[in-house]
């Protein structure tokens, strides 16, 4: 799909839709949709009157052959009260008219920006919107609705002087889609097509592509290091573990600067171990690796944003399998750093694996850590499937990660990890244990464990659980893979 900045006059563009949006107000036939008004003969201002165009978020209004107009089609999305109006609406918006017009056949069309808003941010949001909605989870269909495909969008309503902003813009929502997409076809593949070998062969691609420095962890490097958290949940089954190194070094690389450590959950099947899980809804458990499928598309995305600060991503994989050589409940497994760790329930597997996987990044020069994991269940209960779980030891850098989150329109909210929650992974025989012994904060356990092994850093941890897969298709995304926290941890290395 292309997508192209377009200066040309509304009117004249030769389209099958002119899309643009149309605020919730008293008068929603003001500035731009006022000079559609005006070419289509007054015909919006009866729309508004009879109750067909109010602005009511994503509404839809669709005139066809609107006479005055070039376009074949009129595309008129709700945008919702102009006050709350901002890149993460526009971005919907942008989306969901591309599922809206690709589902009737439309091969083209053009997204008109308002008046007084040709910015480099907007043109950035349309370009995200459109080609994250463009994705879609058919791959292993056999029968594909190939006639419908959108083959390009043009970006419409900037001058000639806005041109160069519309442009950057479109470049930067470009590579962030795209790094997206990249992360969410990852999460898409079943297990059976993306063992924990598969998932390094397709990092170790996109990294030499992306001219990032790479190195794959094989099962024996991984005994030589003493990851014995990630090597228990290996043991399970016979696919062997890998840890996956991605790093970006800028042009120039201060002495002493930060490094920044980026570790992601990447269990390409989670079927609980020993402590199985229920047979119900069990398949969507190839998920599990959504965690290390974003951080390695950030990755992708830093490798062309060329940011001022060198980044080392770390991602562990195995699967958790109950094989006959699988942990047992009660087992003591020593992890890289030294601790050691009764593991009371083998379905806590990612904070095993993040413990050796967070170690191994400070020992390569780390020293502010985030990690992205579909860590639990009770993030679903707290926060549904529409925050991210936010968990961070130093509040400064908290902040910065929630900043980065609002700039770029991903939900997320901060749960707490005071002292009083240490007592919950206490060990009896061991150093710590990796669930609580008590009933209540699940979340908070996982978190409280993870953070056993990131000493004095600065760390956060996202909990995707329940935001990295979506249930029902949205009108803007398809069903499944979301590829969340990937803009936000783009975001936060950018301003870094
Ligand atoms: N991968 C799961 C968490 C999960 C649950 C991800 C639902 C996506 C949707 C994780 O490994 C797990 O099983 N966690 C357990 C922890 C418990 C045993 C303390 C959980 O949440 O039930
Ligand atoms: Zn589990
Ligand atoms: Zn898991």
């Amino acid at each position: 799909m292309q997508i192209k900045l377009e200066t040309q006059p509304f009117a004249a563009l030769d389209t099958e839709a002119l899309v643009t949006y149309v605020f919730e107000e008293a008068d929603p036939v003001q500035g731009r949709i006022a000079e559609i008004d005006q070419s289509v003969a007054g015909l919006l201002r009866k729309l508004a009157k009879s109750g067909e165009l109010t602005g009511k978020t994503l509404e839809f209004t669709l005139v066809h052959a609107p006479a005055g107009l070039k376009a074949v089609r009129l595309l008129l999305v709700g945008a919702g009260k102009r006050e709350q109006f901002n890149n993460a609406v526009l971005r919907k918006i942008a989306g969901a008219a591309l599922r809206y017009l690709k589902a009737r056949s439309v091969k083209n069309f053009a997204v008109l920006i308002r008046e007084g808003s040709a910015t480099d941010e907007f043109a950035q949001a349309i370009a995200e919107g459109a080609l994250t909605a463009n994705f879609e989870t058919d791959k292993y269909k056999t029968e594909k609705k190939n006639d419908k495909n959108i083959e390009t969008v043009l970006i419409a309503g900037y001058s000639d002087a806005e041109r160069a902003a519309g442009n950057k813009g479109l470049s930067k929502g470009r590579i962030i889609a795209d790094a997206q997409n990249f992360a969410r076809d990852l999460v898409n593949e079943p297990s059976n097509k993306l063992t924990p070998r598969i998932l390094a062969e397709k990092a170790e691609a996109m990294a030499k592509e992306a001219g990032l420095a790479v190195e794959i962890l094989d099962e024996k490097k991984i005994a030589g290091l003493k990851m014995g958290a990630l090597l228990s949940v290996a043991q399970g089954g016979p696919e062997p573990p890998r840890v996956m190194v991605v790093t970006y070094t800028p042009a120039n690389p201060k002495p002493g600067a930060p490094v920044i450590g980026l570790v992601g959950k990447a269990v390409t099947f989670d079927t609980g171990g020993i402590s199985i899980k229920p047979a119900d809804g069990m398949e969507k458990m190839k998920y599990d690796m959504a965690g290390g499928a974003t951080m390695l598309g950030v990755m992708r995305a830093l490798a062309a944003l060329k940011p001022n600060v060198k980044v080392i991503c770390v991602v562990p994989s195995t699967e958790n399998m109950p094989g006959g050589t699988a942990q047992k409940p009660g087992d003591i497994q020593t992890a890289m750093s030294g601790k050691t760790i009764e593991v009371l329930n083998t379905d806590a597997e990612g904070r095993l694996i993040l413990a050796d996987g967070i170690h191994y990044a400070k020992q390569l020069g780390a020293t502010h850590l985030v990690d992205a994991a579909t860590l639990t269940g009770a993030i679903v209960v707290a926060l549904a499937n529409v925050n991210v779980g936010v968990f961070g030891s130093d509040q400064p850098f908290t902040d910065k990660l929630l900043a980065s989150a609002k700039a770029v329109g991903e939900k997320m909210w901060q749960m707490p990890i005071d002292d009083d929650y240490r007592d919950f992974i206490k060990g009896s025989f061991a150093d710590i244990q990796n669930i609580s012994s008590g009933k209540g904060g699940g979340a908070i356990t996982g978190a409280m464990f993870i953070k056993e092994f990131t000493g004095d850093s600065p760390w956060i941890h996202l909990d995707i659980a329940g935001t990295a897969w979506n249930d029902d298709a949205k009108p803007w995304l398809a069903k499944g893979p979301t590829g969340v926290a990937l803009r936000t941890v783009v975001h936060l290395v950018m301003s870094h």
